[in-house]
């Protein structure tokens, strides 16, 4: 059966990992009836805005996407698309696991998952500056908006993942000490939530800034861990480099209808252009899609190609310590899944 999902290439290092994705796609055979659409930088330069109607269409229909990363312009300018997908969408769940895929690195055996609220939070983008005298940015203010419904919804998700793959135990992680209202909410539900997977996985709760230090120190003692919107988006990060880096680390969105697949990282425009990139993590991301499409053989196949190669370390990119192209490790890890 053919799988019909949207595809946007991205900003920066977005075309040339898309492409790369593609062809370890195709050489494996993946029935997949691609509908291209644009967002971000490259949209407001071909179609004046950085989220067209068409893209939105084109994700109601398909109820499935595949997205490069997209520049957000800091400070000023648009707000970021991807975020504004995930509202739009309500695509509650990110989950980002990260895995030791390549040896000798300074954290072994690595099996971790996040599981990021992904549409509240200060995340929700409620912003303004008060002007004081003749400043117009004197003052700058933020509202985090965290309802019930949205902790239960990701926290349950969690408990979910975690019996579904076999996972032991939950770590809520939070700020409840100081952020008493959102941080203190998302903690109470994780600790009702919890109670009714009693026996099946076990939880605990860890403030924030602990949370970080224990990952770097003994990142073993965690196996899923659920949090807020930002802290999701901070920890995740930490934890990719945990693994070797964000050329590593996959991620998925997903909602009661919709679900979008994509790499942590962002759009790296410190290397666009240069084919340098790795594109493993977009391309573990497309194995999450296949997974998530019913294609779990044709994932494993992708997957497993791709560990031998970056294990191999012959035609790895740079980020992981090799000086292959970014098409050279595509066309490698092609070779293997063919
Ligand atoms: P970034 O993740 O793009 O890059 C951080 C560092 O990691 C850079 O040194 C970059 O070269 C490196 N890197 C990232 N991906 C890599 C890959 N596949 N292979 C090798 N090296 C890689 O973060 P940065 O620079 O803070 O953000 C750039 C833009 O990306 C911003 O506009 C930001 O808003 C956007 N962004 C978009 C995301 C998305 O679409 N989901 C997620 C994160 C950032």
């Amino acid at each position: 059966m053919t799988i019909a999902a949207t595809l946007i290439e991205g900003d920066g290092i977005g075309p040339e990992i898309t492409d790369a994705t593609l062809r370890i796609l195709d050489a494996v055979g993946a029935p997949i009836d691609w509908d291209e659409q644009v967002a971000g930088v490259g949209a407001l330069e071909s179609v004046g805005t950085p989220l067209p109607d068409a893209t939105i269409e084109s994700i109601r229909r398909t109820h499935l996407v595949l997205k490069g990363p997209l520049m957000t312009p800091i400070g000023s300018g648009f707000r970021s698309v991807t975020v504004a997908l995930r509202q739009e969408f309500a695509m509650y769940a990110n989950v980002r696991p990260v895995r030791t895929i390549l040896p000798g690195q300074r954290y072994e055996n690595i099996d971790l998952v996040l599981i990021r609220e992904n549409t509240e939070g200060l995340y929700v983008g409620y912003e303004t500056t008060i002007a004081v005298g003749d400043d117009p940015k004197a003052v700058a203010q933020s509202t985090a908006i965290v309802t019930r419904v949205g902790c239960e919804r990701a926290i349950r998700f969690a408990f979910d993942y975690a019996v579904a793959n076999g996972r032991k135990k939950v770590t809520i992680c939070h700020k409840a000490n100081i952020l008493k209202a959102v941080s203190g909410l998302f903690l109470d539900v994780g600790r009702e939530v919890a109670q009714e997977y009693q026996g099946r996985v076990a939880v605990d709760d860890v403030i924030i800034d602990a949370c970080a230090m224990k990952l770097v120190v003994d990142p073993w003692q965690f196996d899923v861990i659920v949090t807020t919107n930002m802290f999701g988006d901070i920890l995740s990060d930490l934890m990719a480099g945990l693994v070797g880096g964000l050329g590593l680390a996959p991620g998925a969105n997903i909602g009661e209808h919709t679900a979008l697949f994509e790499a942590v990282h962002g759009s790296a425009p410190d290397i666009a252009g240069q084919q340098v990139a790795n594109p493993s993590a977009l391309v573990l991301a497309a194995c999450m899609m296949l997974e998530h499409a019913g294609e779990p053989e044709r994932a494993k196949r992708v997957r497993d190609a791709l560990e031998h190669t970056v294990r191999e370390g012959i035609h790895t990119t740079r980020d992981v310590g090799g000086n292959g192209s970014t098409r050279e490790f595509a066309d490698a890890v092609s070779n293997r899944v063919s």
